[in-house]
């Protein structure tokens, strides 16, 4: 049977949780001025979510690590994922750029997908920023992943993630 949340992350949930808020929160503020008006927002979508305790298990299982919370928050940057999804490729590095100067968190890596696809084709643009974590908690930051693409490499991402999550392949028709 699968962990909870509540289980799996313990005290640290709450603090996560209102990581994730401020997060949301700056992010709006930051893109607030991007927008072209109140119709035509730069991001067309925000999901955000913390980590399944069995998606965040298997991820350390794999790396070798052992599996509780703190390894999690310690060893892995995305407990807290952000994906903003725009209409085009140019507000990716928009977005990029204010993200980069944000005073409320520090970029600590990129990865460019976008420039640089993966082999079966994923693009995206991976920023990992590091940012205060709760003062009653002893961890004093964590990071997140906000990942930024287009609507059309959204699409195939999720295409692709269920393709390989049911392990389903094409067939085409001709
Ligand atoms: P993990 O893949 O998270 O273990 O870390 P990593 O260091 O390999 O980071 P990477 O930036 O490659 O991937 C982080 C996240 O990007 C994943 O958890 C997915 O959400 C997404 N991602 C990366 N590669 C792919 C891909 O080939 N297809 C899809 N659909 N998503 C991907
Ligand atoms: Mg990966």
């Amino acid at each position: 049977m699968s962990d909870t949340e509540a289980n799996y992350y313990g005290a640290y949930l709450e603090p996560l949780k209102q990581c994730e808020t401020e997060i949301l929160a700056t992010l709006e503020q930051l893109l607030q001025p991007l927008n072209e008006n109140q119709d035509e927002t730069i991001v067309e979508h925000i999901l955000s979510r913390i980590k399944s305790p069995e998606s965040m298990q298997e991820k350390l299982r794999k790396k070798n690590l052992p599996t509780d919370a703190t390894t999690a928050l310690t060893h892995t940057a995305d407990t807290i994922g952000i994906r903003l999804v725009t209409h085009f490729v140019g507000d990716v590095y928009k977005i990029q750029e204010v993200l980069r100067n944000c005073q409320k968190w520090k970029v600590i890596k990129e990865k460019d997908y976008i420039a640089m696809p993966k082999e079966n084709g994923y693009r995206s643009l991976h920023i990992i920023i590091e940012i205060p974590f709760s003062a009653h908690s002893t961890l004093q930051a964590i990071q997140a992943e906000i990942q930024l693409r287009t609507i059309a490499m959204d699409c195939w991402a999720s295409l692709e993630h269920q393709m390989k999550y049911k392990k389903i392949f094409l067939t085409l028709p001709y």
